[in-house]
């Protein structure tokens, strides 16, 4: 039996990757391997990276001029993967250019920023989304899904705390320093947090403080350890606490977290520490974002982004990536974080570094 009015919407995609690093190499790649997409194009400022990229991704062509690829007419949608405080200008010509936007976390460095292109978004009408990939390993997207059921009841609050290694926290550090540990990371349990309170509750108040001497001796003024609360529009109470100066032969290569959320009927605890999967090999393991550390002892699928093995991404960026481009394609469900969302757990994290700054709390009405 046929029936009728069931249509399947497939729309091809053009795609334009900005930037050519390790997360826009990832994204390249997935959507080259996408149905959907059926035109690609990659750019870097560094000429190298990008040939590079596009021989690796079979891209139809690749840039050093942002502007080029994004206005190109084949392309439908933009993908920016450049370093933190390089995130504007390409974001606001995708959105001057009325193309869908899919850029990596933090949507910016500045509220101002984050303000002008959140507004300008919604403004044009434009589809802007940032990649805090986190939501989409399943441990934290089906823990979601059960609290949106209501089946912790109200939530009380909790906990999250991320480690990871000096060596990865320099490498961020090398490519911005303004990518602070709060700014660059615990704002991926900030935007978990705030997705699973959902839209109606909002921050209220931070709280925080910090200690550090590894960074500072190596020129960059960040703390070493952040603990930071957040007290929300409920009365719910979660602390964020992060250390990215584990030493560098510690055997994690990317985040190793603890969330817990408890509410009046339930309690969800999840431990990504990723001390489930070791491997010890004399031969070594790469460091994915210290590419010349190799560890004898390692946790197996600490890779933040997710990992490669034999032409197969598995991980957060496969399943956030494949998900942008089915809906961008489908219109189906989009998962990823909006701009206003974004824009709210940006406001969150620039009070964290105030308040540690300051040792005051710091209220946070109409953000
Ligand atoms: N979701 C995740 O799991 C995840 C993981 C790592 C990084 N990130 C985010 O991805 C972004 C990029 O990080 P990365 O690790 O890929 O960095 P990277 O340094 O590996 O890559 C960035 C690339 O952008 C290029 N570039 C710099 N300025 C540019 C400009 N103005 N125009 C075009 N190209 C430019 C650089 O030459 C470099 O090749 C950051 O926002 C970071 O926070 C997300």
């Amino acid at each position: 039996m046929i029936l009728s009015g069931n249509e399947f919407k497939k729309r091809q995609l053009g795609v334009a990757v900005v930037g050519s690093g390790r997360m826009g190499s990832h994204r390249a790649r997935l959507a080259s391997l996408h149905p959907a997409v059926s035109y690609l194009v990659v750019g870097d400022i560094n000429e190298d990276q990008a040939r590079k990229l596009a021989e690796v991704s079979k891209a139809n062509g690749y840039s050093t001029d942002n502007f080029e690829l994004i206005n190109d007419p084949r392309v439908d949608v933009v993908i920016v993967s450049t370093p933190e405080d390089q995130h504007r200008d390409s974001v606001e010509a995708a959105i001057m250019a009325g193309k869908s936007v899919l850029v990596e976390k933090p949507l910016a460095l500045t509220i101002d920023d984050g303000d002008r292109l959140s507004k300008l978004a919604q403004e044009k009408g434009v589809d802007l989304r940032i990649g805090y990939s986190q939501r989409f390993l399943q441990k934290y997207f089906v823990a979601h899904d059960e609290i949106s059921k209501g089946k912790l009841g109200p939530i009380l609050g909790g906990m999250t705390r991320v480690y990871n290694t000096r060596t990865n926290m320099l490498e961020i550090l090398k490519r911005c320093p303004e990518a602070t540990p709060i700014l660059d990371i615990i704002t991926y349990n900030v935007d978990y947090i705030g997705w699973c309170l959902g839209p109606d509750v909002s921050p209220v108040e931070v709280q925080a403080m910090g200690h550090g001497t590894i960074f500072r001796d190596q020129g960059f003024d960040v703390d070493d350890i952040s603990l930071t609360m957040v007290k929300y529009s409920t009365g719910a109470v979660f602390s964020f606490d992060i250390c990215y100066a584990l030493p560098g032969g510690f055997p994690t290569t990317g985040q190793s977290v603890r969330l817990e959320v408890m509410g009046r009927d339930g309690v969800i605890l999840i431990d990504d520490d990723h001390r489930d999967q070791i491997m010890y090999s004399e031969h070594g393991y790469s460091n994915a974002y210290a590419p010349d550390q190799k560890l004898n002892l390692a946790f197996l699928g600490s890779r933040s982004s997710g990992e490669w093995a034999d032409g197969i991404m598995f991980g957060r960026i496969a399943d956030e990536t494949k998900e942008w481009l089915d809906s961008q394609s489908t219109g189906a469900k989009c998962h990823l974080t909006t701009a206003k969302e974004a824009r709210q757990t940006l406001a969150v994290t620039l009070a964290m570094a105030e308040a540690s700054e300051t040792g005051q709390p710091v209220p946070l009405a109409n953000i």
